[in-house]
């Protein structure tokens, strides 16, 4: 019954937006008794500075053994020219890869009340509702040979690697017809298979596996250039975009953008369902660091929260919480409370902590 929770604040903006989440959390053992059991550890340049290791071993396991872990954010210029292997983002890599978590849900949700946040025009993107499902733990970020290399002639050659099997894009696949069965029942899949071999056999192998097992569910397939674009264009068009882990990283820039505030958007990373149907998972807000804001207390709490409301419906099961909680934030929303990124001008604005007050006052309201 209890939930194990490791919270992972990490670096930059991190700590502050999960100093919310951690009391929003308490609000639901408190006054819905809710059980979690909640664990906090340090991830990042702020472990790599303690540890010399951005994901030291105890942590790993303590994520390993959690329900699901909240990640906050990590990296930040300070640790710029450390080797790739100890910096931050490879700390956050390895929980990817050691936890299996190969399924990336990236929502991208336009509210009603911040329509004007948009660089687009509010007729493209009102009501918009997209789920950018991005793989995780393969593709150019893992694959092999990897490296820079010295070539005889003196010259330097660098060398990355997109591979993807069969297995790995089935169950990447699965995951997006699934999640389309129970939204508007669309899978758009990006590649490019025109230019690239492992697009093809993505192509190839989305297809097989939609005839074979999810043909009630319409399935397109797009070039990933394509898909940029279209995205700008009409993006309503959309409703799951399946694609690989870089497509699938710039895309969600893309279609977060489009909503007006990266500082809105959580994530859900999922892994392989165990034999009791769990899936170790990882949620995090899909803003960065932040490191020009860090520490001044302005950061928006939202995406984390919503990423809390995220772990509630897909690792718990607590629908009712999780629709509670995402009302709050619309509420809150409605009643024109603004961090500065959600801002428009002139309007004002308040701090992380004033924006956690009004969550919670929101869920006071809600009960
Ligand atoms: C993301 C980020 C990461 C990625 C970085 C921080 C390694 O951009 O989660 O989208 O490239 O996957
Ligand atoms: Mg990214």
């Amino acid at each position: 019954m209890t939930k194990k929770i490791l919270i992972l604040p990490g670096d930059g903006i991190g700590p502050e937006v999960m100093g919310e989440v951690r009391r929003v959390l308490d609000w639901f053992q408190q006054k819905r008794g809710l059980k979690m059991d909640i664990a906090e550890d340090i991830v990042g340049g702020i472990a790599f500075d303690k540890n010399g290791t951005p994901l030291a071993a105890e942590t790993l396991a303590k994520a390993q053994d959690a329900d699901a872990v909240l990640l906050g954010a990590v990296g930040g210029p300070k640790w710029a020219s450390v080797a790739y292997d100890k910096r931050p983002e490879a700390g956050l890599l390895a929980l990817r890869k050691e936890l299996g978590l190969f399924a990336n849900l990236r929502p991208a949700i336009v509210f009603d009340a911040l329509i004007d946040a948009s660089t687009l025009k509010a007729d493209v993107v009102r009501g918009l509702d997209i789920m950018i499902l991005r793989e995780l733990t393969g593709g150019v970020y893992f694959g092999e040979p990897r490296g820079i290399f010295d070539m005889p002639d003196g010259q330097r050659r660098g060398i990355n690697t997109q591979v993807y099997t069969t297995s790995e894009i089935h169950r990447i696949a699965r995951v997006a017809f699934e999640l389309a069965r129970q939204r508007r029942n669309k899978v758009c899949s990006c590649e490019k298979a025109n230019v690239m071999e492992s697009g093809l056999l993505w192509r190839e192998e989305v297809t097989k596996l939609h005839a074979a097992e999810f043909k009630d569910v319409e399935l397109t397939h797009m070039y990933a250039d394509n898909c940029a674009m279209q995205l700008l264009r009409a993006p309503s068009q959309f409703d799951v975009i399946l694609t690989d882990n870089l497509f699938g990283d710039v895309l969600s820039d893309e279609a977060a953008m489009l909503t007006g505030s990266l500082g809105m958007l959580p994530s859900a990373s999922l892994g392989a369902p165990d034999a009791k149907g769990q899936r170790k998972a990882m949620y995090e807000p899909i803003h960065g660091s932040a490191p020009d804001i860090a520490g001044k207390g302005v950061a928006n709490p939202l995406a984390s929260i919503l990423s809390a409301a995220m772990m509630f419906r897909y690792s718990f099961g607590w629908a009712a919480e999780a629709d509670q909680l995402e009302t709050a934030v619309k509420n809150v929303l409605n009643a024109g409370i603004r961090t500065a990124d959600i801002a428009a001008k002139g309007q004002k604005t308040v701090g992380t902590v004033a924006m956690g007050d009004a969550v919670i006052e929101a869920l006071n309201r809600l009960s």
